[in-house]
């Protein structure tokens, strides 16, 4: 197949942790997205949490006001997060598993168990015009379960692959590539879009762009952890040059 066009959504979380540590507004993650975008990616992303450890209410209306790309707010599928994205209206919501407790987003969700929980939060939000996602692991059950819920869009987890890959265990590497791999051609096969993210860096973004069913990256750590040494306009810059490197072996193939 002809391959999409491969969006970079940025993730800015981690500019709020820092910003938190102290209190206050600096560095305020609202700049972080406008630099983003200005070296060149398609939109951001900002997981608002329930114990609002990094983004807060005010960051994400900031972020709907001020950014003029998409706006992807990832959140748990909670009332009191319907109700501020029914207020916020960003562009896109990506449904999350969330537990107090973790330090990221440690699974995918499960839409497969949580049919009768997740289908009036994907109602609610598609009836205000609101893309929605469900970030899930690849197994044919879940992306089942997507179609069903009526969500256009699945993201699938990346976390284990690139755990995986930068652990050096070879043959699990092999085994989550598969799943990915064979999950984005069934789910776009079902008519989903079909996005991936958690743990990318610039080699493992560029393997995963070579699969012509990706139409979006989302990505956060790997970038911000890297704008310490080198800026964010050169790592967002230097993401889209990895991103384009493998999109080519697609086109080349
Ligand atoms: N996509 C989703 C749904 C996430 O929860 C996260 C982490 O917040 C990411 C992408 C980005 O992951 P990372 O920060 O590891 O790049």
């Amino acid at each position: 197949m002809d391959p999409l066009p491969l969006r970079l959504g940025v993730n800015i979380d981690h500019v709020a942790t820092i910003r938190n540590a102290r209190g206050g507004h600096h560095p305020d993650p609202v700049r972080a997205a406008k630099m983003a975008i200005a070296a060149g990616c398609d939109g951001i992303t900002a997981h608002l949490r329930e114990d609002r450890r990094h983004i807060r209410d005010d960051d994400m209306r900031r972020l709907k006001a001020e950014i003029d790309k998409p706006l992807n707010f990832e959140m748990a599928a909670t009332d009191e997060m319907v109700r501020i994205a029914l207020e916020v209206r960003p562009h896109a919501v990506c449904l999350v598993p969330e537990k107090r407790t973790e330090r990221t987003t440690e699974g995918g969700l499960d839409a497969a168990g949580q049919r009768p929980h997740l289908a009036p939060v994907v109602h609610a939000l598609k009836h205000a015009g609101i893309r929605v996602s469900l970030f899930i692991g690849a197994q044919p059950a879940q992306i089942e379960a997507a179609v069903e819920l009526g969500a256009p869009v699945i993201e699938i987890h990346t976390g284990g692959w690139c755990d995986a890959l930068t652990e050096g265990r070879a043959a699990e590497a092999a085994a989550e590539w598969q799943l990915i791999r064979s999950g984005a051609e069934f789910a776009s096969g079902l008519g989903l879009e079909v996005h991936a993210g958690h743990g990318l860096g610039y080699a493992s973004a560029e393997t995963i762009a070579a699969l012509p069913q990706i139409a979006e990256l989302n990505i956060g750590h790997f970038m911000m952890g890297e704008a310490l040494f080198d800026g964010l306009l050169e790592v967002v810059v230097s993401m889209r040059a990895a991103m384009k490197r493998g999109r080519g072996k697609v086109a080349a193939s």
